[in-house]
């Protein structure tokens, strides 16, 4: 991502932060606890919706522009309570089953591998453990605005840091192995129609069987 993109991030997503994201992300997050990891970080937009039941609190963020951001929010945080890394997805460093939960906000659109960053998301999970999403997907296939996202997505991904435009989080989700217990699909408000379609939710990582 460029220094402009990271720059500007927050002044771009205010309105939307306003009209509908910020409420699904309080919404969503109040339900978390434990140990957590929030893979894809950005510019810091969850950390204050964290309850106190989260007893620890992971940040990862790769991109350098978008991590400062972050290290300046969480200056005034208990370090604790409260970390930040510059891992990946892909692989993220952390022991097997260490987190209760993983949390990703408007990050599978834009890692380099959906599925080998769910693989990972599932192996750091505690079995019962949770990842709750917040996502912006592909329309459904056959849609009108589906053949605009897949025409503008080969240019949209140059510029926006890798986003995708077309991706079937909610399929790749499933083929990973979670069992998907919640789940919203709603109109993104004060966004370009071609970022429009949300899910959100909890994808649980089942137990073994006994
Ligand atoms: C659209 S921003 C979302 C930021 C934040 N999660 C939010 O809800 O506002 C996408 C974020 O995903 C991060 N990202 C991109 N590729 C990644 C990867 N392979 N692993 C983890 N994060 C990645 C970007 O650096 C960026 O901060």
């Amino acid at each position: 991502m460029s220094f402009l993109t990271a720059f500007f991030y927050d002044r771009v997503m205010a309105k939307t932060e306003a009209a509908c994201l910020r409420q699904w992300r309080r919404e969503l997050l109040a339900q978390v606890n434990g140990e957590v990891l929030e893979i894809g970080a950005g510019t810091g937009a969850n950390i204050t919706l964290y309850s106190e039941r989260v007893s620890r609190l992971t940040l990862t963020e790769p991109d350098r522009h978008m991590r400062r951001q972050l290290e300046e929010k969480i200056a005034n945080h208990d370090p604790q309570r409260l970390g930040v890394s510059e891992g990946n997805a892909e692989n993220i460093v952390a022991e097997d089953e260490s987190f209760d939960y993983v949390v990703t906000s408007l990050v599978c659109c834009s890692v380099n591998d959906l599925d080998a960053s769910l693989r990972e998301v599932k192996r750091v999970l505690k079995p019962g453990g949770g990842l709750v999403f917040l996502e912006h997907v592909a329309a459904p296939e056959g849609t009108s605005r589906r053949r605009w996202q897949n025409r503008i997505n080969p240019i949209w991904k140059i510029f926006m840091g890798n986003c995708h435009l077309n991706r079937e989080t909610e399929n790749a989700i499933i083929e990973q192995g979670f069992e998907i217990t919640r789940i919203e699909r709603e109109s993104m408000c004060n966004a370009p129609p071609i970022v429009r379609p949300t899910i959100r939710g909890i994808a649980i990582k089942p137990r073994p069987p006994r």
